[in-house]
C-alpha cells in the first residue's frame, strides 16, 4: 500500500506545532501501525532528519503507552484495540491518514505524539494502598468468600490500562471512566472496603485538581475504551462518592 500520513509534529512543550505530510510505500497490510511509523522512522533518519516521537512500550496492548489519534479516533478505526494491536489491513492503498497526539489540558504536549499523562498516577497515588492486617489474624484471601459476579465486575475494571483514551475523545476530556475503573476495581471486593471512603474522596479531588472536565454522559469513552471498561463503574464511582460524603 502506498500512503499519505499527516502527523503532528511540535519540537517541544512550549513550542507551537503543525501537522507535517509524509508518504510511506510499500507498507505490508500485515504491518502494526507501530510498525508503519518505524518504518518511516528509519527513513527520517537515513534522511538525517529528526523522528517522530510516539510512546511505545508492550506492544502487546498491556502498557496503554502508544496514546495517538488516528484518522479522529484514540487508538484508530478499529474496536477494542490499542494502536499497537492496530494492523495496516484496517487502511486501503491511497488512503491518507491523520496521526495526532491525545488532546486535552491534563495531557499536555511533550513532543509530536508524545502527552503527558502523569495526572493519572498522581490520581492513582492519591487512591493510596490497601492495608493488610498483618497482627496474626491475617485471613487468607482465599478463604474470603467473594460473589462470583463482583469478583467478574472487580477484574473488568483491573483490566483498564490507564491509557488516557477515554479522556481524549471525551469533549469535556473527563477521566471518569479511568478513575472509576480504579475505584471499582477495590471497592467490589472486601479487601478494598477499609479505605473505600478515602479512596473515592481523594481520587476524585485529584481529578478535580488535574484539570480533567466532568461527566455529562455522552458516552463516548465507554465506545473508544480499548478495554472495553462499562459506563456502569461511572455509575458505581458517583454512589460510592456519594456515600463517602455522608457524614457517619
Ligand atoms: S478506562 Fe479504558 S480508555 Fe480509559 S484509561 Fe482505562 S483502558 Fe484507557
Ligand atoms: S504499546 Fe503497550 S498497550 Fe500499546
Amino acid at each position: 500500500m502506498n500512503l499519505k500520513l499527516k502527523i503532528w509534529r511540535q519540537k517541544n512543550a512550549n513550542s507551537s506545532g503543525e501537522m507535517v505530510d509524509y508518504n510511506i510505500s510499500d507498507v505490508s497490510p500485515d504491518m502494526s501501525f507501530l510498525e508503519m511509523m518505524d518504518v518511516l522512522n528509519n527513513e527520517l533518519i537515513s534522511k538525517d532528519q529528526d523522528p517522530i516521537s510516539f510512546d511505545h512500550d508492550c506492544r502487546e496492548g498491556i502498557c496503554g503507552m502508544c496514546s495517538m489519534h488516528i484518522n479522529g479516533r484514540p487508538h484508530g478505526p478499529d474496536d477494542l484495540v490499542t494502536t499497537c494491536q492496530l494492523h495496516m489491513r484496517k487502511f486501503k492503498d491511497g488512503d491518507t491518514i491523520i496521526i495526532e497526539p491525545f488532546r486535552a489540558d491534563a495531557f499536555p504536549v511533550i513532543k509530536d505524539l508524545v502527552v503527558d499523562r502523569s495526572a493519572f498516577d498522581r490520581i492513582q497515588q492519591a487512591g493510596g494502598f490497601v492495608s493488610i492486617n498483618t497482627s496474626g489474624n491475617t485471613q487468607d484471601a482465599n478463604t474470603i468468600p467473594i460473589a462470583k459476579e463482583n469478583a467478574d465486575k472487580a477484574f473488568d475494571a483491573a483490566t483498564c490500562i490507564g491509557c488516557g483514551a477515554c479522556v481524549a475523545t471525551c469533549k469535556n476530556a473527563s477521566a471518569m471512566l479511568f478513575v472509576s475503573a480504579k475505584v471499582s476495581q477495590f471497592s467490589l471486593l472486601p479487601q478494598g472496603k477499609v479505605e473505600a471512603k478515602d479512596r473515592v474522596l481523594n481520587m476524585v479531588k485529584q481529578m478535580d485538581e488535574e484539570g480533567f472536565g466532568n461527566c455529562t454522559n455522552t458516552g463516548a469513552c465507554e465506545v473508544e475504551c480499548p478495554k472495553g471498561i462499562s459506563l456502569e463503574n461511572i455509575a458505581r464511582m458517583n454512589r460510592e462518592y456519594l456515600k463517602a460524603s455522608i457524614k457517619d
